[in-house]
């Protein structure tokens, strides 16, 4: 029998830097979820209509706090959604009253409910230097949108063309690359400042391209950014367990339902939020790397948003833990990352 350190494994409760909770009967499915494993979580203002104004944000986190389970203490924390015409004065006051906890750009159309995303950079120069000036963490879709340029070359050229420019043009602006998926990427936050920080999937450590397509179209392993080639895999596995800060958890978990995702133009996005925890202890566990992840989860991301870190632990123990093929969502189905899998580490709650 091995020692009970490689049986369980303690750790400060994690937070999720970057997810998906909708809205409506959607919302009511998914949040508990998050809710079970993480103290907290930047949630994304990519609704049907978009999170762009404090009403939105104070309306649409009450119906998260409605939908939550009882007793879960989780915090979420808004975000809002950058517009070609969205005010700066209403962001800098959403700010400093607490609604806001960063702001999201989306290039426009880069993914799903992107339509009112920013169409310029040049457009939102003011609202950028207002964020420089309070500080306020700006969040990036890191893809361009131009159909001329490969779907997988796309947050590469996006680094190149948009991002390195608005690092030089904003060198004090804190920015958090979202769900990256390239070896550029890597390399690239760690060129730059500790004011450059990027958030990591559980997928992306998990899946390369050809996941796709295995041995047909595979609806459930497509997401925006998609996962790219092998090499780009082991690289952001590399940083993830590396202990270096400037890495942290963001599951991007996106519900579709399946006959969302199973459809003629399916929707760009994983469900990962039930066994997010799991997912990423397995690549820390095949890292070697266990010893990693309570930083990666737990202390990075409250340090780059200067937030403290959770008061609470909960416990991983090496026990396998099958994941099911579907979850129900209201009269929908959704498939979860892993679907039909068994992971080796299962979530114990709290310690
Ligand atoms: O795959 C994705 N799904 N990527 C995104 O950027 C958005 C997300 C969604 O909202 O479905
Ligand atoms: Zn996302």
């Amino acid at each position: 029998m091995p020692p009970e350190s490689e049986q369980r494994l303690v750790i400060r409760r994690p937070d999720d830097w970057h997810v998906h909770l909708r809205d409506g009967e959607m919302l009511a499915a998914v949040v508990g979820h998050t809710a079970r494993q993480f103290g907290r979580a930047i949630v994304m203002p990519n609704l049907k209509s978009p999170v762009t104004t404090i009403r939105q944000a104070q309306s649409y986190r009450d119906r998260i706090l409605s939908a939550l389970p009882e007793n879960t203490g989780f915090e979420p924390l808004l975000t809002a959604y950058l517009t070609d015409t969205i005010s700066a004065a209403e962001i800098a006051a959403g700010y400093g009253d607490g609604v806001f906890a960063a702001c999201k750009l989306y290039p426009a159309r880069a993914t799903t409910n992107a339509d009112h995303g920013v169409t310029s950079i040049a457009l939102i120069k003011d609202v950028l230097e207002t964020l420089q000036r309070i500080d306020m963490p700006l969040l990036i879709h890191g893809e361009v949108t131009s159909p001329q340029v490969d779907v997988f070359d796309r947050e590469a050229v996006f680094i190149e063309t948009v991002l390195q420019p608005l690092r030089q043009d904003f060198p004090e602006l804190r920015i958090v690359l979202e769900h990256i998926t390239t070896k550029d990427a890597v390399d690239f936050v760690l060129a730059e400042g500790a004011n450059l920080a990027a958030t990591i999937t559980p997928h992306h450590l998990e899946i390369n391209r050809n996941a796709m397509f295995e041995g047909g179209l595979r609806p459930h392993m497509y997401c925006l950014p998609t996962a790219k080639r092998e090499q780009h895999r082991l690289a952001l596995r590399a940083a993830a367990t590396s202990g270096n800060p400037k890495f942290f958890l963001g599951t991007d978990s996106a519900p579709h339902s399946i006959a969302a995702k199973e459809s003629d133009c399916g929707c760009a996005g994983i469900f990962n939020a039930p066994f997010a925890l799991e997912a990423y202890a397995k690549v820390f566990a095949e890292e070697n790397a266990l010893e990693k992840l309570q930083g990666f989860a737990s202390e990075y991301g409250p340090a780059f948003y200067r937030l403290p870190i959770n008061d609470t632990k909960v416990v991983l123990e090496k026990q396998p833990i099958e994941v099911p093929e579907s979850l129900q969502a209201g009269a929908e189905l959704l498939r979860p990352f892993h679907a039909g899998a068994s992971l080796p580490w299962r979530f114990a709650g709290a310690a």
